[in-house]
């Protein structure tokens, strides 16, 4: 029996989102939302220089200004056990050590917090906080020390650099990516409020409760179950969620400090700062293959930007080692630390970037050769999973690039660049690929029924916006049987069952697997309080069936009234938790994407629009077509900001940012965005859990920006290696 997606079942097809009329109405509370009484706000005040170090802050105007409580900094701060007696940083795990340093590493690293009795008194104060400093001349230039800095070896090559070498066709390119800021639409805000006896309730922005749990609990030393996280509702996040940023740990240490709740809600200039990016990147890709196209050795070289305080590498050959049946294979890797904020997980982190090199010096090799980007694709499909020699489990690449070359009329494309021409327009089309490791993580989920029949389903994980709460109830509802209409859904609290992170195309595939027990565990606790002649355990879970009314098993029936009156019931309750298994030693597991996009290229201008994407995912199952739909069209439009927009600029002298707010930096907006034609494979993973879904999100933007740009290069010749491609890097 299969308890998903079946077309006939009009129940199970697409809806709105769960959550969709709260966030509409403006029901749904966001992190900074909540009425706490007593509050007090919080505003971070940043560093001025960029390097160097702070001999005395400057606060007694700001202490005089009306509302204000206190100000935080190094020189006023109450203890915090993971930070008292960390000696200079560099590797903890806490990112900045808030207040615990008199050391400036990047402009605008917060070096105090007023707290004050309204957000006006607050933001005027923050104003008036100066501080002396002994100033350094900061390191900016990430192209510049980028050259200084050596490669290191990932100890992950496989095969040999001669069959490179030796290769009778290659490519030998450079290419580099911009930073890009995540930028989700609703700012980072944490309300923090100390109860009695170490109690601790946080109101935060985030992509995993546990996460926040944790991290706090190891820093102020107080047990996980003493912190309450509330997430329920979250605008957006794009990895800006995954870690805890100074602006939380403040929020905790400045309620302590005042002893009363504090709100802290990031501006939009501080989102560019205070919450991570993607880190600027080089890369050297050297392909080699023979004469019809099939690769023989590639070397993947990369260095992205990283902080002072902490190192971060994003990861960028490791897409390399997995998505092509390349035997022969050598990456290296460096980070460049520079005076500049931390950065982190963006959108498909890591191999988005890493992609975005070897799909186009695989457009360069088959320019080159004479030989079709999509055929030389399908000759090279990795067989298996090349890194640890495992069957795949299911991988459809090959299908993904079949069906999206039929979509888009690939096979009227002509190879020739710049000869096809739309009225003022030179076009082109151009394809690349994306693939990402499908994990799924240890998730918890619970039911809790009520006589009426209604269930109520949780879990901790956050929906950042990616239809996790949609796809839950799908799940219940075909599993259970119960409609839509009478289930629940409620997720973002560290009360409920624990689950990891939302993040890194883990959600659907882990969730989906916790709901699926518990839908289960339901039917039959049930059907134990229903018959309590029959043991429940033995029954065919497929002869059970919920309804709104009641349990159906065979051809018995019984209303819901009867069986919580008769057993005195107020509520039935199951638990469930759901995590990977053995069979993550037999099978390599990946999702993966094709991306064939059509651009028109002003003859005058060079204006680059978008006027065509076809994305085909092979997602496994699709558990709700409208929302995965909805996350694979909102990476595609990231891919577009990725490949033709955005780009934070830094002011080398001072180490300031450039365009710091939305009006600055570019964004994809609805103008920039055609229609994005979305398909999908469809095909279950019969292994990788119950539902047969893989994770989706990543591969929605993984291959869209080389994409682009080998669509602009069969447009016009015009081979651009760095992006975004902007008019003045192109013209
Ligand atoms: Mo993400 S970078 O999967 O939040």
């Amino acid at each position: 029996m299969s308890y998903f997606f079946d077309s006939k079942n009009t129940e199970q097809m697409p809806k709105g989102r769960v959550e969709g009329i709260a966030k509409v109405t403006g029901k749904a509370k966001y992190s900074a939302e909540y009425d706490i009484p007593d509050v007090t706000y919080g505003v971070m005040v940043g560093s001025t220089i960029a390097s160097g170090r702070i001999l005395k802050m400057q606060i007694e105007e700001a202490m005089k200004a009306p509302g204000v409580i206190d100000i935080l900094s190094h020189e006023n701060k109450p203890y915090v056990s993971g930070f008292s007696g960390m000696k200079e940083m560099p590797d903890n795990r806490f990112g900045l050590p808030i207040f615990y340093t008199d050391k400036v590493y990047y402009n605008d690293q917060p070096i105090a917090m007023v707290v004050a009795e309204t957000i006006e008194d607050a933001m005027f104060a923050a104003s008036l906080v100066k501080a002396e400093y002994e100033e350094a001349i900061p390191e900016t230039d990430f192209a510049k020390k980028a050259k200084e800095v050596s490669l290191k070896e990932t100890e992950n090559d496989r095969g040999s650099v001669g069959a490179w070498e030796n290769a009778p066709y290659k490519v030998d390119q450079e290419y580099t990516i911009a930073t890009e800021v995540h930028n989700p639409m609703e700012m980072h805000a944490t309300i923090a409020q100390w109860k009695p006896n170490d109690k601790l309730v946080l109101y935060d922005k985030n992509q995993g409760v546990n996460r926040v749990q944790s991290v706090i609990s190891s820093l102020f030393d107080i047990p996980t179950d003493n912190i309450h996280v509330i997430s329920e509702f979250v605008g957006g996040g794009f990895g800006s969620g995954l870690r805890v940023w100074p602006h939380t740990i403040a929020a905790v240490m400045a309620a302590q400090q005042v002893k009363r709740p504090v709100k802290v809600m990031l501006t939009r200039p501080q989102m560019f700062t205070m919450v991570g990016y993607r880190p600027e990147s080089w890369q050297r890709v050297k392909l080699g293959a023979d004469k019809d196209g099939k690769f023989l050795g590639v070397i993947h070289q990369a260095k992205n930007i990283s902080s002072k305080i902490q190192g971060f590498s994003d990861g960028i050959t490791r897409v390399t080692r997995k998505i092509y049946g390349f035997k022969n294979v050598k990456t290296e890797e460096a980070i460049v630390d520079l005076n500049v904020p931390m950065p982190t997980w963006n959108r498909g982190p890591g191999d988005t970037t890493g992609c975005f090199g070897v799909e186009s010096a695989i457009d360069e090799l088959c320019h080159e050769l004479k030989l079709d980007p999509v055929d030389v694709r399908l000759k090279n499909i990795a067989p298996y999973e090349m890194e640890t020699g495992l069957p795949w489990s299911t991988n459809y690449l090959n299908e993904c690039l079949e069906k999206g070359a039929e979509l888009i009329g690939w096979k009227n494309r002509n190879p020739v660049p710049g000869s096809q021409k739309e009225g003022d327009y030179k076009i082109g089309y151009g394809v690349a690929v994306g693939m990402w490791g499908s994990g799924r993580s240890y998730t918890g989920a619970s039911i809790d029924m009520q006589k009426d029949g209604v269930i109520t389903v949780r879990t901790a994980m956050t929906d950042i916006g990616t239809g996790t709460g949609t796809g839950m109830q799908n799940v219940a509802h075909t599993v259970t049987g119960i409609p839509k209409s009478k289930i629940k859904i409620e997720l973002g609290n560290s009360d409920f069952p624990k689950a990891p992170s939302q993040g890194g195309s883990r959600g659907m595939a882990s969730v989906s697997s916790a709901v699926y027990a518990a839908s289960l565990a339901l039917k039959r606790k049930v059907a134990g309080y229903a018959w309590p002649d029959k043991d429940a355990n033995t029954l065919n879970i497929d002869d059970i069936s919920l309804s709104d009314k009641g349990i159906t098993y065979k051809d018995s029936f019984l209303p819901y009234a009867d069986i919580f009156g008769k057993n005195n019931l107020n509520d039935i309750k199951v638990e469930e938790f759901a995590g990977p298994g053995e069979e993550r030693k037999k099978y390599g597991f990946c999702s993966s994407a094709a991306h064939f996009y059509k651009v028109k290229v002003h003859e005058k201008t060079g204006k680059i629009k978008m006027d065509r994407m076809v994305i085909v995912a092979d997602a496994g199952r699709i558990i709700n077509p409208k929302a995965a739909a909805n996350q694979v069209i909102g990476a595609g439009a990231g891919g577009i900001g990725m490949g033709l927009l955005e780009e934070q600029l830094i002011d080398f002298k001072t180490g300031r940012l450039i365009g710091n707010d939305l009006a600055g930096y570019h964004f994809a907006v609805n103008a920039d965005v055609p229609l994005i034609e979305v398909s999908f494979i469809g095909k279950p993973d019969p292994n990788i859990n119950p539902s047969g879904a893989k994770g989706l999100g990543e591969v929605g933007i993984i291959g869209a920006a080389p994409a682009i740009a080998n669509a602009v290069f069969n447009a016009t010749g015009k081979r651009v290696r760095d992006i975004p491609i902007t008019v003045e890097r192109f013209f």
